[in-house]
């Protein structure tokens, strides 16, 4: 039996911490995978920690070879969308996503990753934290239609039997809000801009065709799981999009829904967010992991 890394799921965090990491050069890209594998163990536990790590898929791939899944691929080209939008592709080679009940120790833990000095550098680097419980910072409700943590590791994780089982697909795209501009909306137009009550979260009944929620109503593109944090400072702000999935393709056709095309509206959300970066890694289950760990 291979068990998803229980990070995904540790609901209730204070205080979060996302570093994407390169290999110092291509020929160290496996051995940066097995660091990693090494170094999760013990630090699972350590504080209270918990941290979650991905990996560019083509080099899981690469290190697991058939207990990898064939399909998932890194974010290796922008998105362009409707009206000159495009999302960036800011693909790294790993991630690990640090959570725990407050910053300090969140940072002594990231820290550590200094072990992983000669092998990788640390190269984009957030830190977030809840605002006003389970709200993101437009001032709505956040996960409102995430599966709950009963049904969440069957929607969101490959199933045994099948190559990657107990892993899952991970897209991590951080978005800047313009506060300014969205702030300038009466709660009414935020509301049709979400397809949500701003203060209940209650699905409105006529919501445009070009709503976040209808952009990516997931009736349509299937189950993900989000881990969504707001992230930042008085002046540059946004949300660090966090969504797990069994499958790549319900997360890559959410983008592209939102992006818009010719024949679909363009998500309205995006005249008042837009993507800084944006990567795929694969979140391989810890029986995965812990054999690779001094391989
Ligand atoms: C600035 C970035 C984003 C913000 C502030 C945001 C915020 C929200 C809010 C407030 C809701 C409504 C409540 C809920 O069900 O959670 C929602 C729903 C949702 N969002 Fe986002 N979101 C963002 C980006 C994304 C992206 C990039 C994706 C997909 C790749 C996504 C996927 C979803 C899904 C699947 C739902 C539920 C749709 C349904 O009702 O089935 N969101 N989001």
């Amino acid at each position: 039996m291979n068990h998803p890394q229980p990070g995904i799921f540790a609901l209730g965090t204070a205080s979060h911490a996302y570093l994407e990491l390169d290999a110092s050069n291509s020929s160290l890209r496996p051995e940066l995978v097995r660091t990693i594998a090494s170094l999760r163990e013990p630090r699972t536990t350590m504080e209270g920690v918990n941290l979650v790590a991905g990996f560019r898929p083509e080099l899981w791939r690469e290190v697991a070879g058939d207990d990898a899944p064939a399909s998932p691929k890194g974010f290796d080209a922008p998105l362009a969308g409707a009206e000159g939008f495009v999302m960036p592709a800011t693909q790294h080679d790993a991630v690990l996503w640090l959570s725990g009940s407050a910053y300090d120790v969140v940072f002594e833990v990231s820290m550590a990753i200094r072990e992983l000095a000669g092998v990788a550098t640390v190269v984009e680097e957030t830190s977030s934290w809840p605002y006003r419980h389970d709200r993101d910072l437009t001032g709505f409700i956040d996960g409102t239609e995430n599966p709950t943590l009963i049904d969440a590791p069957e929607l969101a994780v490959i199933p045994e039997g099948e190559p990657g089982a107990g892993g899952t697909v991970l897209l991590l795209q951080k978005w800047a809000h313009d506060a300014s501009l969205w702030e300038a909306l009466s709660d009414g137009d935020q509301e049709l801009v979400i397809g949500r009550r701003k203060t209940d979260s209650v699905e409105l009944e006529n919501k445009p065709a070009d709503s976040h929620v209808a952009s990516t109503d997931q009736d349509r593109f299937g189950k993900i799981f989000r881990r969504n944090m707001p992230y930042g400072t008085v002046t540059d702000h946004g949300t660090m999009f966090v969504g797990f999935s069994a499958a790549q393709s319900r997360l890559a056709d959410m983008l592209v829904s939102m992006a818009g095309s010719a024949s679909a509206p363009r998500d309205a959300l995006t005249r008042y967010s837009r993507p800084l970066t944006g990567a795929y890694y694969f979140v391989p289950s810890i029986e995965a992991l812990r054999s690779l760990a001094g391989a």
